[in-house]
């Protein structure tokens, strides 16, 4: 052991600590300047001095660093003993990391997988005209499908939207006559709640509209989007349906994710679940958009994502979604 190496050993406080690096570590320390005092040796020895040099360095650095981790550990101890005010035996309080609400995961997963095949990802208003939630999309004040979709009405005459439907005109003018979008949003209705009725709750709507878009079309994106959310291939079936702002119209089914179409408690033993509903955009929709239903057509989906939130993680009370529990949010495995 060397000179440096003794006196490193001896020390005990970490006052001597610093002095020690001062003298021998820092800029203008003995072992720096050492280094710098290289330069006027031979040539030919300064290589092997300067091997020598930096393993001397490093073996002091070290021992420096060690002793100092030691000496700030036994200093901490002995706070710890004798600082009246700190109790050592209280538990650890544990902190644990939020995460993002099973809502926003899957609209976020739906967003990811739509933005793939080139749809935007439009995020709406809630407060719309009752305009853009009905007249717009085909549902004039005296049709009998408003007495369905009642809601909160503003004091300004505007409203909560019941439906992501109502932002598909806005979509139309301003990205139309061409446009793919979805548009993930929170939707309202007054209605009396319970397990599977919330006066709040989430849809995805989504158009694609050009010049030849067909049913075709329609299904291929309405496959592709189900087949990815569940990881399987997910066989999609129209059936016949009335939606105002579609026509023809049609209710959307997808295969049981969960039994594969077999047949589940999930599926009622049906091997089909509902969905939500799509159809091919009714041309009044266009016209009131500015968009010449002669030369472009498009469809139109719309499904809940708070229904397959419900079923993916195998939730059975809608209300739970808005509580704000965190111990029933903690338990979600997303
Ligand atoms: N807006 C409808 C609802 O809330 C869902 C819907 C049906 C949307 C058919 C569509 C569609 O775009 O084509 O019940």
């Amino acid at each position: 052991m060397n000179d440096i190496e003794k006196e490193l050993e001896q020390i005990q406080t970490e006052a001597e600590m610093a002095e020690f690096h001062k003298n021998y570590l820092s800029k203008t320390g003995k072992l720096t300047m050492m280094m710098a005092g290289l330069k006027d040796l031979p040539a030919s020895e300064r290589a092997e001095a300067g091997k020598r040099y930096n393993e001397l360095k490093r073996a002091i650095e070290s021992q420096f660093f060690k002793k100092q981790a030691s000496l700030r550990a036994k200093a901490v101890n002995e706070k710890l003993k004798n600082d009246p005010l700190i109790d050592i035996t209280i538990p650890a309080i544990k902190k644990t990391q939020g995460s993002l609400h099973p809502i926003t995961h899957l609209t976020r997963r739906v967003a990811e997988i739509c933005s793939s095949m080139g749809f935007l990802v439009v995020d709406g208003n809630e407060v719309v005209t009752e305009f853009e939630n009905f007249d717009a999309v085909n549902i004039p004040a005296d049709h009998p499908a408003r007495d369905m979709q009642d809601t909160f009405w503003l004091t300004n005459g505007k409203l909560l939207k019941t439906q992501t439907s109502a932002l598909q005109h806005e979509i139309l003018k301003k990205h139309g006559p061409v446009v793919s979008a979805i548009f993930p949003g929170r939707c309202y209705r007054n209605e009396a709640t319970d397990a599977s009725h919330e006066f709040s709750f989430f849809q995805c709507e989504g158009m694609m509209v050009g010049e030849n878009i067909s049913i075709a079309n329609l299904i291929y994106v309405m496959k592709t989007i189900l087949s990815q959310i569940f990881g399987r291939e997910i066989e999609v079936r129209l059936r016949p349906g009335f939606f105002p702002f579609v026509e023809p119209g049609f209710e959307l089914d997808g295969s049981c994710p969960f039994c594969g179409g077999k047949g589940c408690s999930v599926c009622k033993h049906s091997g089909w679940i509902e969905l939500g509903g799509c159809g091919m955009i009714h041309e009044n929709v266009l016209k009131m958009a500015d968009v010449n239903p002669e030369q472009y057509q498009g469809f139109a989906f719309g499904f809940g994502l708070t229904r397959l939130a419900m079923m993916q993680y195998a939730i059975n009370d809608v209300r739970l979604l808005n509580s704000g529990n965190l111990e029933f949010l903690r338990g979600i495995k997303r």
